[in-house]
């Protein structure tokens, strides 16, 4: 049974908790897994009665749970419900929030997803409160901060009060079915873990790309960039999942230790390297779908000078004994043709070929594992067509896992509904620790900074396309190309 908690969110009325964190606590009550003496604590800015704070709540699950609401869970699911106003940096009307929350209970669950800013003010006034004991857990949203120093700053901050195994960083990618597969996938095949390095991988590709553009978050984004949005957290933590020495257990400590240890191990990309292995770009008017959507610098809210990227590829390096010589190429970016993120790790050619007579080059094997959507594994291998001519015919076909295929039946579990989980469950394993933030940033920011060091501009990619042209020509200089 799940330990009884009060789980405080504070911005509850944001975009994040609306679309994210109420259905997926609603989803985890739904399957049981919610104490029945839990609680939901909204805290925000604005003043709102419990009636009206579940009004919103119904409202959203309505919008936002796909599958549709069961009655009694959702008469369960809003008993939980209490809200309490509070204006974040006054540290005396956190007495107000001691008065509304009960006690009583196994755990508390602080759940940050207000701007970083003021995580700081939110973690002195729980203090003065008196509300912070050792049980107690705090959850911090991304992005931590913008630059290595001032994401030491906000971590300095919430860890005066919080010790490092009460914080929980999220990096929803974490949590997601396909990225956690990629432990099973690696070390529980032979076939992989034997063959999972620079003698038989020629390089990898991570790309993750959007159809959306910036959905009204100019404010947010415009100051963030494609990199410190989506490169700096969620595809190194796909990379370091992927390129990390086994672990030597499924513990938040051995895996979080391995993970530093790849993102350590990148090679810097600075003033010197910069144009050979990175690309910025930034989506002008294009189409999607076959209707026109207007360029980010037409974006409502636009200030039209901005040189922020919505498109980043990198060439990503790795300096250790396992992955010398391998690439890594990362590509990731707003307003391509399609929500689309996979996975590929092709693999070296064979040596020799003892099929000539048959005339084919024997192209080497590929694995592609889809992240999403359309969720699945994908291996790409040599294959005789049957027939009973003397001279064998042979072709490339694929042995493909679809999840939804073979596990019908079986929900897609929203990243957020598990993280929630393992907080409540204590595990820190799918979250990132201050020393995968800070390397993470460390590497981040000197490509940012010889970006600006360079002072050019992005280069431009109608909307609706794989990204500059530039991106192409990066990976084509090494004579491949990126897998479409
Ligand atoms: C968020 C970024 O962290 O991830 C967004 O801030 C991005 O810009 C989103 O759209 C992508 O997440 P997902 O789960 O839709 O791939």
């Amino acid at each position: 049974l799940q330990s009884a908690s009060e789980i405080v969110i504070f911005g509850a009325l944001g975009d994040l908790s609306r679309r994210k964190l109420l259905p997926a606590l609603y989803q985890l009550d739904q399957a049981g897994l919610l104490n029945v003496e839990s609680r939901i604590l909204g805290v925000a800015r604005q003043d709102h009665s419990v009636e009206e704070f579940t009004a919103f709540v119904v409202e959203n699950l309505t919008e936002f749970v796909k599958e549709g609401l069961n009655e009694a869970v959702l008469a369960r699911f809003v008993n939980r419900m209490v809200y309490q106003q509070l204006d974040f940096k006054d540290t005396v009307s956190y007495s107000n929030l001691a008065a509304t929350l009960k006690g009583g209970h196994d755990t508390r669950v602080y759940y940050f997803s207000t701007p970083p800013a003021i995580y700081g003010d939110i973690t002195d006034g729980l203090k003065s409160a008196k509300l912070i004991t050792d049980a107690d857990r705090v959850v911090m949203e991304k992005p931590i901060g913008n630059c290595l120093e001032s994401s030491k700053v906000i971590n300095d901050q919430v860890s005066r009060y919080f010790n490092e195994n009460q914080i929980y960083r999220i990096d929803h990618y974490l949590g997601k079915e396909t990225v956690l597969n990629l432990l099973v996938l690696r070390f529980a095949n032979s076939l992989f873990t034997n063959n999972w390095d620079r003698n038989s991988i020629d390089h990898v590709q991570i790309t993750v790309a959007e159809s959306v553009g910036i959905e009204g978050r100019w404010g947010f984004y415009d100051d963030a960039g494609q990199m410190r949005d989506m490169i700096q957290n969620h595809l190194l933590q796909i990379l370091s999942l992927l390129a990390m020495e086994p672990p030597a257990d499924l513990s938040a400590e051995s895996i979080r230790a391995e993970k530093l240890k790849a993102v350590k191990a990148l090679v810097p990309i600075n003033r010197l390297n910069v144009k050979e292995k990175t690309v910025r770009g930034q989506y002008s008017d294009g189409y999607l779908n076959g209707l026109p959507v207007p360029g980010y610098l037409n974006e409502e809210d636009a200030n039209q000078k901005s040189d922020t990227e919505t498109f980043v590829a990198i060439k990503a390096e790795i300096d250790n004994w396992r992955w010398a010589g391998v690439p890594f190429y990362l590509r990731t970016g707003k307003r391509m043709p399609a929500k689309h993120s996979e996975i590929v790790v092709q693999f070296k050619p064979q040596a020799h070929n003892i099929f000539k007579e048959s005339h084919v080059d024997l192209p080497a094997n590929k694995l592609t594992i889809r992240l999403q959507p359309d969720e699945g594994v994908e291996l790409q291998m040599m294959n005789k067509i049957p027939g009973i001519a003397s001279q064998m015919h042979i072709q490339e076909n694929k042995l493909d896992l679809s999840f939804s295929e073979t596990y019908e039946n079986q929900r897609v579990v929203d990243a957020y509904e598990r993280l929630m989980l393992e907080v409540i469950n204590g595990n820190q394993s799918l979250f990132v620790s201050r020393d995968e933030v800070e390397a993470a940033w460390t590497w981040a920011d000197s490509i940012i900074e010889a970006w600006q060091t360079s002072n050019e501009a992005p280069k431009a990619y109608p909307a609706g396309t794989w990204g500059p042209v530039a991106s192409l020509s990066m990976i084509a200089r090494d004579d491949r190309q990126w897998v479409e």
